[in-house]
Order: C-alpha cells, then structure tokens, then sequence
C-alpha cells in the first residue's frame, strides 16, 4: 500500500510570518498523523526561513510516524542529523533564493561527498533518499553511492501547461520508477501533488510513499475557513461573554 508523508514546513512559513508561535508545525504534525498520514516531512533549511531546530527536535520527540527530514549535503545539518536521528534523510539541492526546492539533486556531480555522508547515516540506522529528477544517470548514480531510497521529482509534471507535456512527464517519471526499482531502490514521489494531479501516480505500482505539503496546506486553511470565522464571531458576540 502506498503511504502519504505530510511536509508541514508552510505551517511554519505562516508562524514565521509573524515571528510568534503559532500555528505550531508539531500540532499540525500531530493533526496529520491522527488524520491517517504515515509520516511527517520537514526540511530544515540552512537559512531557517521556515521549520527551526526547536520543531526538528520536538517532532522526533513525539511523532509516532516516521520523521522525514529533507536537508542539504551540509556539514551543520549533518550534524545535527546524526543527533536528531530521523528515520529517513532526503537529501536535496538547496539555493538561497530558491522559492521551493526547484531541480532534483545533481548525484553525478557530488558522488564522493554523498557517498561519504550516506554511508555516516547508516551507520547511525539512519536510512537515506536521493530527491532527484527521473533521469537514467541519477537513477543509476544514486544506487552507486548507496542511497536506500530515491524520490522522483513530479515538479515538472505538475507544472506543465498542456496535456501532451504532462503525459511526457509523467511517461519519464514512470521509466524513472520501473529504473529505480530494477536497481533494488525504493521509491518516493513527490513535488507540486495536488488534489486534481496525482491520481495517474496511483496506477503505477512501487511507489512507496507520496510526499505532500503544499496542496493539503493550501486546502487546511480554506476547509478550515469556515469554521475559525464562526468561532471568532461567537467570541465577540455578547450573549457568549460569561456574564
Ligand atoms: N519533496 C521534496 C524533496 C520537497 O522539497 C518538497 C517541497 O518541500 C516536497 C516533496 C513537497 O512538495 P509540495 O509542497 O509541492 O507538495
């Protein structure tokens, strides 16, 4: 049965919006998984723009799931892998300026550095995922240096503007899984699913576990509308004041 890991980092990009404590991306991640998620994401970027080390640390403390943790090939954020220890680490490119994590990571070019990193994360029981685009090289680059897991981009999938581009991607991701799996590699999908895209994906077998955040955020604030307004009316009504 596939599964469905839910990245909550946007719930920390809207608490960092202000600078306050809320909302907490722990609750929701607590939300997620009472929902039925089978694992919670977080990328802890080197600029800390959304999730901090407090949630990381907190979150291996009480998800009951599996803790998902996208990061840099990063010295710091290594460190702070091998202490926090979750139970994947997906590694992904990272630039400063990016909006999201925008291409998959280049696992040709930074064979020697991942290799050695990956192989520090095993010996920690840490298992390890490549975020990579359905590219043959990376496939096959990836089962080189020993990752357990890849996870296929579906960005471009999901950004395509017409049906035949769509189809086009979603034929490569398709080869891209069948690749992985014939290598021996697990295999993760994820980037820009929503609600109306990601049915095609439930066709195609071996797909371990969907990785979404920004969709299931997005719909979370406006199915959720709803009821915060009428609670903040029922607070300043008078009748509902205690006296
Ligand atoms: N997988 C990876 C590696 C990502 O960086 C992201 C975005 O944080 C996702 C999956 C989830 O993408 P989205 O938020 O578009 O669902």
């Amino acid at each position: 049965m596939p599964e469905l890991s839910v990245n909550v980092d946007h719930v920390a990009t809207l608490r960092q919006a202000r600078g306050g404590k809320q909302p907490d991306p722990v609750a929701a991640a607590m939300i997620a998984e009472l929902a039925g998620a089978d694992g919670i994401i977080v990328h802890l970027r080197e600029d800390r723009r959304h999730i901090q080390d407090r949630d990381l640390e907190l979150l291996r403390k009480t998800i009951k799931t599996r803790l998902n943790l996208e990061m840099a090939n990063t010295e710091e954020i290594m460190q702070i892998a091998l202490k926090v220890k979750p139970d994947l680490v997906t590694f992904v490119p990272e630039r400063r300026q990016e909006l999201t994590t925008e291409g998959g990571l280049d696992v040709l070019a930074n064979q020697a550095p991942l290799t050695k990193n990956i192989q520090k994360l095993k010996k920690a029981g840490i298992k390890t995922s490549l975020f990579i685009n359905a590219d043959p090289y990376q496939i096959k680059a990836s089962k080189r240096v020993g990752a357990d897991f890849v996870e296929i981009h579906t960005g471009k999938y999901a950004d395509a503007l017409d049906e035949k581009t769509k189809q086009k991607e979603f034929q490569q991701i398709a080869r891209g899984i069948r690749q992985a799996r014939r290598l021996g590699l697990r295999v993760n999908i994820g980037h820009g699913l929503d609600y109306q895209n990601v049915h095609p994906f439930t066709a195609i077998p071996g797909i371990e576990d969907y990785s979404i955040g920004h969709s299931i955020i997005s719909r979370a604030v406006l199915v959720g509308l709803d009821r915060a307004v009428r609670e903040m009316k029922r607070l300043i009504s008078p009748m509902d004041d205690g006296r």
